[in-house]
């Protein structure tokens, strides 16, 4: 069989990544993450797309050097289209079609939260088709059916605020860095669930982070009326608080989806599945429902370009390359 090297590059947001793939396999993700916006309490666009211009190049360098073969050797080039912030996307989408031409290799798009999904064919045991994913991130909140490495839908998805927005403006309140995700997780596993906020009531296979934000406003808000030291005195069973509720409203939802399907074989994907509580809880509700479980290995779980190539491999096999005209979309259809 003939040998398949992929480089792939990710610069949706505020992590520039690049990744060789032979094969499918994994030989290198190399990414940059960028410090500049945690003093802003969110991503600055601007600084975002500057960063992945001065990243890019180390960045790609690295991971050829560290998969032991050399630029020649690159037999395509897999890239994020979007979704994402327009600028950032345009350093990597640049970048792979200049890439592309010079060498007079193929160009393959790949769509952000695809890429999320099927970073869980990075490593065996591979989820059998079809599956469901609940893709969490900073920007998207999904419940998806995979029929296929091409073929996917969308059983439901959040009307208002992503998972991890409901982590990062939530840590905001309380004065934490960005992106608060992971130090509220932090946090959390020394306090316990001791407070209660609002639960949205959506029927369907949707999700509504918009109400808990706004409950734990006033909440804070109240308390510290009280107590200018609240937050201080109890981070740790705020967060843990913070951290059930949100789990609770995810896991809800892929119960609901895995009985209205039928499928027990159940993944999680995208930043928020670095979570240590929605990780276990992901296995409780396995143990408890019969379901087999998919869990990325944190590496996976966060923005990088190893799950971009894993993408763009399956499409290089199905033959489906993209021309010079594609343009970066913040939007982009599923
Ligand atoms: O997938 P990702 O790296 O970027 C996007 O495509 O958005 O996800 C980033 C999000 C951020 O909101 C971050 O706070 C959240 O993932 N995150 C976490 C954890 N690690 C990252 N949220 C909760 N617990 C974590 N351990
Ligand atoms: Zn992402």
């Amino acid at each position: 069989m003939k040998t398949n090297i992929l480089l792939a590059i990710e610069s949706s947001c505020d992590d520039t990544s690049a990744a060789i793939i032979i094969d499918g396999v994994v030989k290198s993700n190399i990414t940059a993450t960028q410090d500049v916006h945690k003093a802003y309490g969110g991503v600055i666009p601007e600084a975002a797309s500057r960063n992945h211009e001065i990243n890019i190049i180390p960045v790609v360098s690295k991971a050829i050097k560290e998969a032991g073969i050399s630029k020649n050797d690159i037999q395509a080039i897999g890239v994020t289209r979007g979704p994402g912030l327009l600028g950032s996307l345009i350093v990597g989408l640049s970048f792979a079609k200049g890439f592309a031409l010079a060498n007079n290799i193929p160009l393959i798009e790949v769509h952000h939260m695809k890429a999320h999904i099927l970073a869980h064919f990075a490593e065996k045991p591979y989820p059998p088709f079809p599956f469901l994913c609940l893709t969490v991130s900073g920007g998207h909140t999904q419940i998806v059916k995979i029929d296929d490495y091409h073929d996917m839908e969308i059983l439901g998805q959040t009307i208002d605020d992503a998972a991890g927005e409901a982590f990062d403006k939530s840590g905001k309140m309380m004065g934490l860095d960005y992106p608060a995700g992971p130090i509220i997780d932090k946090l959390a596993q020394k306090g316990k669930p001791i407070y209660q906020f609002g639960i949205p009531k959506i029927a369907n296979l949707d999700f509504s982070f918009s109400g808990l934000k706004t409950s734990i406003r006033y909440f804070l808000r109240d308390h510290l009326k009280e107590d200018p030291k609240f937050i201080e005195k109890e981070k740790e069973n705020i967060c843990c608080s913070i951290q059930t509720s949100i789990v609770n409203i995810l896991m809800a939802k892929i119960k609901k989806a895995a009985d209205e399907t039928g499928i027990s074989h159940i993944a999680i994907a995208g930043g928020v599945s670095a979570n240590s509580f929605l990780r276990s809880e992901l296995k409780r509700y396995g143990t408890e429902y019969g379901w087999n479980t998919y869990i990325p290995k944190f590496e996976y779980c966060t923005d990088n370009a190893a799950m971009i190539g894993i993408s763009a491999y399956y499409k290089l096999l199905a033959k489906d390359f993209s021309n010079q005209e594609i343009t970066p979309a913040a939007r982009l259809e599923f």
